[in-house]
């Protein structure tokens, strides 16, 4: 596994077969790992990039106090099949700060994560479109954590036609539901232990949907059963059109994102699972559009 950290680098080491590239901020996790084999099974060359993207952050102290520990990741990484690991300095991608020329994620980048994180998608698809033309992957793969993240790099290479694949690999969770996070380090004992109502509202809910229960009916319990967590503060509670990132309005029927935001303590957390509203044959289209689950 080689280690490169310039683009030149990047540019000189030989491709061979089909490219996959596993995009990442780094402070790797099972999460992370799942989507290395994913890239694994998926190619011939795996690419992992570990860059902590200053342009997706809205607030600077996250920013600033984001885990970051490349020989840490560089270790996870060995005997899991990954090639390459390009990890550029901050000058490598920004040589003159803030970038005269970005992707804009439009009205997607405005809602639920947009809204709560002004600008913060446009510096993801900004950072995204520069290492799929840094990495020149067949295939990257995104996480269905990430759900919106997910949507709207999508939305980057169907609208800019990027002649690449986007995989998704279903989320990795702890033992007792919570999804993995970089940022769960940051959990005191009891904010874990509290973190835990996310999952839970989010399956029974997907549970509630799946049995016919009313969409308002279904997110207002939700609220109710987060609200009941003292330290967890809900940012939103809804469910989605996985085709847009929208809310979905009383019509919709086929498959949905069920997402949460929170935060527990000073932690920001978010979740998401896919659901079914309607009966199963109610929209095909459904299925097609959020192939993650
Ligand atoms: P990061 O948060 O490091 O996540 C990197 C990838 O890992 C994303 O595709 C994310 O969805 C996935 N991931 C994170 N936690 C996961 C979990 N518990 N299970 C499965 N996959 C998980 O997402 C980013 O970085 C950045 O926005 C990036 C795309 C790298 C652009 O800067």
């Amino acid at each position: 596994m080689k280690v490169v950290h310039t683009a030149q680098d990047l540019a000189a080491w030989p491709r061979k077969g089909r490219r996959v590239v596993v995009m990442t901020m780094g402070a790797l996790h099972d999460g992370h790992l799942a989507l290395v084999r994913q890239a694994r099974e998926l190619g011939d060359q795996v690419v992992v990039t570990v860059f902590v993207n200053p342009l997706q952050f809205n607030e600077s102290t996250d920013y600033e106090r984001y885990p970051r520990d490349l020989e840490a990741d560089v270790a996870r990484l060995k005997g899991s099949g990954v090639d390459v690991v390009f990890a550029p300095a901050d000058d490598t991608m920004y040589p003159d700060g803030v970038p005269a020329a970005s992707v804009s994620a439009g009205e997607m980048g405005r809602v639920l994560e947009g809204a709560a994180r002004p600008g913060h998608f446009d510096g993801v698809l900004t950072v995204v479109a520069k290492l799929l033309h840094l990495t020149q992957p067949d295939i990257a793969v995104f996480g269905a954590k990430d759900a919106q993240q997910v949507i709207a790099v999508r939305a980057l290479v169907r609208d800019l036609n990027f002649p690449v694949e986007i995989a998704t690999a279903p989320t990795v969770r702890d033992a007792d539901g919570l999804a993995q996070s970089s940022r769960n380090v940051f959990l005191s004992a009891s904010e874990r232990e509290q973190a835990l109502v996310l999952s839970r509202a989010l399956n029974v809910a997907d549970e509630q949907a799946r049995n016919g229960v009313q969409v308002q009916n279904v997110l207002t319990q939700g609220r109710a059963m987060l609200e009941s967590a003292p330290e967890v503060r809900v940012d939103y509670f809804t469910v989605m059109n996985p085709a847009n990132a929208q809310p979905i309005d009383s019509d919709y029927r086929g498959e949905a994102v069920i997402a949460v935001a929170a935060h527990v303590g000073d932690t920001r957390l978010i979740d998401n699972v896919t659901t079914r509203i309607g009966p199963r044959d109610a929209d095909p289209q459904g299925d097609a559009a959020w192939p993650a689950k």
